[in-house]
């Protein structure tokens, strides 16, 4: 949550900041700032998005080599113009951006007061920044013993990068919980969030880790611990094309990330699977295998769309690998004083890597001894540095707000991991064992059938777009696909909507069903099939309208529905794949009716780096 970008080197920085705020805004945008050193410190900032940031600036004196940026996700204090970041200390001399929270604040705050101390905001940071202000003051120390000093008190998590009018050679930058990546150029450096605002300028990076100051300059980068001692920083190629994260001519990273689905399951399967000679190259799962053959349980954690991946692949393990699986939300996870047993195996999803509670929660279950295992998005993202092993998802940089095909990869892994394990422990039958690889391996072509629909979703979400209330309903593997259906409808569209298990809904939500509620079933062919057939009939027995997503050939269900959309045929345990597609396009184009940014919907962010 938060995006912050800086620039330290020969060139203008206002204009590598500000683009790189806009590659950044997925992480929030209730305001957006910057702050340039040219002689004077001058901060800019202004309640909403960056581009409306940028308007205010025309004409503005943007000249400077060094600056800071932030785009802001709101915690402490309302959106506003006085609470966006960059802030100022009291002497005028200090800016500072922050991506985190101080949970001390309060008291810090206080003591601040009473040393005479005033703010202008109501933000945590601000109360940082005086803080490391007052210690450099009245200490009589330098920047860099003042943060250091001031880290050791704070209790919280944060990212910060902090500037100082009278030494305009250097920005200083320090980490716990919330991500920052330096990039290295020649004399230059580029600092930000995640690795977005820099590849157009270098591919050489440094992932700084937690509890690491780095003192930057053109031409020199300094790591140290909050020992005060110097750390080799560890300088990564970047495996990213700028053109990832361009909308190449679709009109919303939404749209662009939903048609980039064939290639993106394409590209986690290849190289893995190879379905003919029924293999799955996976060297991190190969290395902890015995364990999870092993595992009394399987542990998935994961938040947001990432969290119904792992109830997709709950059914998914139970089914293929007999072993018990628990998927649970981070959040709830990490507060409850779980039952961790040595040896248990932990599966964490998360398309960022960075998702506080996701990362919390695998830190104390690692701390008990279970076996962490990542599948993640983001290349050496927080989780997977904290994780024993692995596999990554490789569906590129996912920008649009609500995950799309960071969703479909997760599954795909999910599956082959599922199915490696399930064939090395002997759980299924060869005969099956090589059907589910073809049928994976085909799933890349049939989601590209599958977006031939896109009109065929388009009207629907015309002829939909005005209702109240959604409900969806699905059964096995499709229930999890049922609850991200209606994720996206609430997340993109705003209209409120409900998941349910198909025949959980005679316990309650039918008492909804009228002549005004949309009811999607996500209803192709599995083992229940005739179970929802006769859920439709309940709802259409009651007048609901019926949205039905079917397989190609199932005469019953059409009679039954009001509109259908007609998928190719697949196994169930590949299905999910496909019929979520439908659901990603129906809430975008109902968000685009409603004259929506579904590819930055209000009050939500891409990363959740706060609890
Ligand atoms: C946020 C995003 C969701 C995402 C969830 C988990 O809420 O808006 O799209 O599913 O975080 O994120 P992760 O990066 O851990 O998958």
């Amino acid at each position: 949550m938060c995006g912050i970008v800086g620039y330290i080197g020969s060139r203008q920085a206002y204009p590598i900041i500000i683009k790189g705020l806009k590659r950044l805004e997925y992480r929030g945008y209730d305001s957006a700032g910057i702050a340039l050193i040219d002689g004077d410190l001058k901060v800019y900032k202004k309640k909403g998005k960056v581009a409306e940031l940028e308007e205010i600036l025309i004409g503005k004196d943007l000249q400077g080599n060094v600056g800071i940026g932030h785009t802001r996700w709101a915690t402490h204090g309302e959106p506003s113009d006085r609470n966006a970041h960059p802030h100022i200390s009291n002497s005028n001399n200090l800016s500072m951006i922050h991506n985190g929270i101080i949970e001390n604040y309060v008291q810090i705050k206080n003591e601040l007061l009473k040393n005479g101390y005033s703010f202008s905001s109501d933000t945590d940071t601000e109360v940082l920044l005086n803080f490391i202000e007052d210690i450099k003051e009245n200490n009589n120390s330098t920047l860099e013993e003042a943060l250091r000093f001031a880290l050791k008190r704070i209790v919280g998590a944060y990212c910060i990068l902090l500037i100082d009018k009278d030494d305009p050679q250097t920005i200083i930058a320090a980490r716990k919980g919330s991500p920052l990546v330096i990039g290295i150029g020649k004399n230059e450096h580029f600092l930000a969030s995640d690795a977005s605002p820099i590849i157009e300028y270098t591919k050489e990076v440094v992932y700084v880790n937690d509890y690491e100051i780095a003192i930057v300059r053109a031409d020199e980068l300094i790591l140290k611990n909050l020992g005060n001692e110097k750390q080799t920083p560890f300088i990564t190629k970047l495996d990213m094309e700028l053109a990832a994260i361009e909308k190449s001519g679709y009109d919303h990273f939404m749209l662009k990330e939903i048609f980039e689905q064939p290639q993106t399951i394409y590209d986690c399967l290849r190289g893995r699977l190879d379905a003919e000679k029924g293999t799955i190259t996976m060297s991190g799962i190969q290395q902890y295998a015995e364990q999870i053959i092993n595992a009394n349980r399987i542990i998935m954690i994961a938040c947001g769309t990432s969290w119904h991946a792992g109830l997709v692949a709950e059914y998914i393990f139970e089914e293929l690998c007999r072993i018990p699986v628990e998927v649970e939300y981070a959040s709830e996870f990490r507060y409850r004083n779980p039952v961790i047993n040595k040896g248990d195996v932990i599966i964490a999803i998360s398309q960022s890597g960075e998702t506080a509670d996701t990362l919390v929660a695998i830190e104390t279950a690692k701390e008990q001894g279970a076996i962490i295992l990542g599948v993640l998005n983001v290349v050496g993202s927080s989780i997977a540095r904290k994780s024993h092993a692995g596999a990554y998802t490789h569906a590129g940089p996912e920008i649009g707000v609500a995950s799309t095909k960071a969703f479909t990869a997760q599954l795909a892994v999910l599956t082959m991991i599922a199915l490696k394990i399930a064939r090395a422990k002997n759980t299924i039958d060869e005969e099956r064992y090589f059907l589910l690889c073809k049928e994976l391996m085909e799933i890349p072509d049939k989601v590209a059938l599958v977006l031939k629909q896109n009109d065929n979703v388009k009207a629907l979400a015309e002829k939909y777009k005005n209702a109240d209330d959604f409900l969806y309903l699905g059964r096995g593997y499709n229930f999890a696909v049922a609850l991200e259906g209606a994720l996206k409808l609430k997340e993109i569209s705003y209209i409120h909507a409900e998941g349910y298990p198909a025949a959980e809904m005679k316990h309650g939500p039918i008492a909804l069903v009228d002549e005004n509620l949309p009811v999607v079933f996500v209803a192709t062919k599995d083992s229940y099939h005739q179970k929802i057939v006769s859920n439709m009939q309940e709802i259409k027995a009651r007048k609901g309208k019926v949205i039905s997503i079917i397989t190609e050939g199932d005469v019953v269900s059409p009679t039954l529905s009001d509109d259908v959309i007609i998928l190719p045929t697949a196994d169930e345990i590949v299905a999910p794949m496909l019929s979520v597609i439908p659901l990603q396009l129906l809430a975008y184009y109902i968000g685009i009716a409603k004259g929506y940014d579904v590819d930055k919907p209000r009050n939500l962010a891409k990363s959740v780096t706060v609890e």
